[in-house]
């Protein structure tokens, strides 16, 4: 395997938050935050899902961030050269995280396809209706034609293939400086959009007034398996970014300001969602059909609609481009690294096996509606096997190798940058929570979602 002096890292600090910040904000924030928030309950689930993200989120993140710094390398390659006596067993999480990549992009890719698709329609008009059947109409014959939703899922594909083919600095750092920056403005402009709204506290209620008595252990089980999502951990994502950070960079405080701003982005959506939701009294609890049937409709009820509605969806396919590019940077560091191929070539090969991969899923509303492997449709069974099953069991092995195999010593170099920066207790409170108090967490959660009890 060729070795680290001419590999690719991010050139600067602010790139290395953009980039990061990039993985984490995507259609979770905008498509799974506001869906599932709306149908657990509101702001009861918000603060589930508050604890869940400070508890496991946050130190799971900055455990594989030290990791990929530590090794300087890909998600398989890390825990061979990592772990002490033989890295057999531990680079199976390399191979899952391989799976669950594919898997993710599989579903992932055809939302951001509707998005993409949603972009045009908005633009013309054609969603300029306040109808929930029409919307759902609408909605509905784009999943429902087969061929719109293969051409989709493949156009964003082709995009982003060819965006991270064209390197880590050069691609994904330098689309994600240019990108972030904008999700801002367009989410700061629909937010006053929407408050401006008379009867727009209803949904500030909706989104900040908890009400306790809703959280059952279904909610705990969604809100951790969105915390999981949302930072794009358990499954090698952040430790192939940790790889390309820089050596002088602060792990932890990099984490926290992704963690916080991606936060924020959700809490903006949701601010730039809900209080229109009440407004035009739709419904809060939609699902995820939230963001194409119901938003249209209610960007349809209010002045300036179909610019603000625009800009909604472009401001969503933005969105979706950095989460995609680090879904896609974990098989591509795997292959390229350990194979000797090239990234061009990789892309081709991996763009080409998840639109195969991903095709069933792209069908699972027209003509393979009826086939329900375990009563799911294929879409539906990715993003449960993916949420429910994969990351959170990857994330519980990286806890597991990090407290019993790597040790705090190592976690404690990499964290405080070898002694150059002050930051030993965050160290080790990093190594408690990932030692105990996640993999705990998390079995019971996954076992619970697995029905064992
Ligand atoms: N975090 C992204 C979002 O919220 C999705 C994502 C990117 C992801 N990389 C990931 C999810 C890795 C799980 C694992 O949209």
């Amino acid at each position: 395997m060729t070795h680290d002096n001419k590999r690719e890292g991010f050139s600067s600090s602010f790139g290395v938050l953009v980039a990061t910040l990039g993985s984490a904000v995507g259609l979770g924030n905008i498509w799974k935050f506001p869906a599932l928030t709306g149908a657990n309950g509101g702001a009861s689930f918000l603060a589930v899902y508050l604890l869940a993200t400070l508890a496991v989120g946050l130190p799971v993140m900055i455990a594989e961030i030290a990791l990929g710094r530590s090794a300087r390398a890909n998600a398989v390659s890390t825990f061979e050269r990592l772990a002490s006596g033989g890295g057999g067993f531990w680079q199976i999480i390399g191979w899952m995280s391989f799976a669950s990549a594919l898997l993710i992009m599989a579903f992932y890719s055809e939302v951001a396809g509707w998005v993409y698709a949603y972009v045009f329609k908005a633009a013309s008009g054609a969603l300029a209706s306040t109808s929930p059947e029409v919307a759902s109409r609408t909605f509905g014959a784009l999943v429902t034609d087969p061929v719109q939703s293969l051409i989709w899922q493949w156009v964003v594909l082709a995009i982003c293939g060819t965006i991270i083919a064209m390197g880590v600095t050069r691609g994904i750092e330098a689309v994600t400086r240019k990108l972030m920056p904008l999700l801002f403005i367009l989410l700061i402009v629909l937010c006053i959009r929407s408050l401006t709204l008379p009867g727009a506290i209803d949904g500030l209620v909706f989104l900040f007034k908890p009400d306790f008595s809703l959280i059952t252990p279904d909610v705990v089980l969604v809100a951790l398996g969105l915390a999981f999502f949302k930072l794009s951990i358990g499954m090698g994502c952040m430790l192939t970014y940790g790889s390309y950070f820089r050596a002088d960079q602060n792990i932890p405080s990099t984490a926290l300001r992704v963690m916080l701003a991606d936060l924020s982005v959700s809490l903006l959506a949701g601010i730039a969602i809900f209080p229109a939701v009440f407004a035009f009294g739709f419904e809060p609890a939609a699902g995820p059909s939230l963001v194409f049937m119901t938003i249209p409709a209610v960007f349809t009820s209010m002045p300036g609609g179909t610019l603000f509605m625009t800009l909604f969806f472009v401001l969503t396919a933005v969105a979706s481009v950095g989460a995609i590019l680090s879904l896609l940077e974990v098989p591509m560091a795997i292959f390229s690294e350990r194979l000797g191929v090239s990234r061009r070539q990789t892309a081709v090969a991996l763009v080409l096996s998840i639109a195969l991969v991903g095709a069933p899923a792209a069908l699972s509303n027209s003509s393979m509606a009826a086939f329900k492997p375990f009563g799911m449709t294929v879409f539906d069974l990715y993003d449960f096997v993916t949420s429910n099953l994969l990351l959170p069991l990857g994330g519980i092995l990286i806890c597991l190798f990090v407290a019993w195999n790597w040790g705090l010593p190592r976690l404690l170099a990499q964290i405080s940058n070898d002694g150059a920066l002050p930051n030993a207790i965050i160290a080790r409170a990093v190594f408690r929570l990932v030692q105990w108090v996640a993999p705990v967490l998390i079995a019971i959660v996954l076992l619970h979602g697995l029905k064992v009890f």
